[in-house]
């Protein structure tokens, strides 16, 4: 019985980011668990290769080019969504931020991380919170390990990651019983947005020797976490940041990397 409790037959779900990457596996898991996937993000070519995946085993996919930065596009999402009916899932994939140390970090680089990583993700809770309300939907917002690890490189995009992570707690109380907020920190995962480091065996190496579980995580690690959160198989569960990170608890980053100071 317990296998039904991941099942989403008849619901809806927006996920951005979902032409490459954690979103695609997202929105395919979400689908063969039944659901209806509205597919975000800004280039209609790999979001229409998605749809295509999705409609080949029978699923329903729309796909609405997004720029999650930009707030009109955003809206214009959700009227999207909302005309299927109502929303039962909202999983915010799009974010990152590429390393730079601090001392060459502007305010305005830290304030676009923010802008990316978590006013985006909030912009779309908050317009959708009535109706995923309606319908005791599930949030699950996609943060990183770098939210809670230190490495250099990582001041704007860790700091972001850490207020995605707080933002789900403080929305998860203030939406409870409604609406279940959680997220998924991530560790490395082989995607485009890691080839900086797949692209350097030594690197990639380095950071398999120092994870537990001795390998990079794949996208299908995260999604299986995700539509643990999403379903009603979490149903007991708000306000959480998951790690799907192979069990490494603090940094797996193998080199050095010169601050400048
Ligand atoms: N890979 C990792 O190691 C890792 C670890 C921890 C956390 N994460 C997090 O996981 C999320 C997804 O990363 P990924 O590794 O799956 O990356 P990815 O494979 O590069 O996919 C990124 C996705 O986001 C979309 N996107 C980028 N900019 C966008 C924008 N302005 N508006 C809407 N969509 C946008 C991309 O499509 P378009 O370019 O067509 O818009 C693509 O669908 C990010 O939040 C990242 O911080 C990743």
């Amino acid at each position: 019985m317990v296998l039904g409790r991941f099942r989403l037959d008849g619901k809806l779900a927006v996920v951005t980011g979902a032409s490459s990457g954690i979103g695609r596996a997202s929105a395919l898991a979400l689908a063969e668990s039944g659901a209806r996937v509205v597919l975000a993000a800004r280039g209609q070519e790999r979001l229409e290769a998605v749809a295509a995946e999705l409609r080949a085993s029978r699923a329903e996919a729309l796909v609405v080019p997004t720029d999650v930065t930009d707030s009109a596009s955003l809206d214009a999402l959700v009227a999207r969504a909302l005309d299927l009916g109502g929303v039962d899932v909202l999983v915010n994939v799009a974010g990152g931020t590429p390393p730079t140390v601090a001392l060459a970090t502007s305010d305005a680089d830290l304030e676009a991380a923010f802008h990316f990583n978590v006013t985006s993700a909030f912009h779309l809770c908050r317009a959708l919170a009535p109706s995923l309300a309606a319908r005791s939907g599930a949030i699950v917002n996609i943060s990183s390990a770098m939210s809670h690890r230190v490495d250099a490189g990582f001041v704007a995009y860790g700091t972001a990651k850490a207020a995605l992570d707080h933002l789900t707690r403080l929305l998860a109380h203030e939406w409870a019983p409604k609406i279940r907020v959680n997220a998924v920190a991530a560790g490395a995962t082989r995607t485009e947005a890691l080839s900086f480091v797949t692209a350097l065996p030594e690197l990639e190496h380095g950071m398999i020797a120092r994870t537990p579980l001795a390998r990079l995580g794949e996208a299908e690690d995260i999604a299986a976490a995700v539509l643990y959160l999403a379903s009603p198989a979490s149903g007991y569960v708000t306000g959480q940041v998951l790690a799907v990170d192979g069990g490494a608890p603090t940094s797996v980053w193998p080199m050095p990397i010169p601050s400048g100071l």
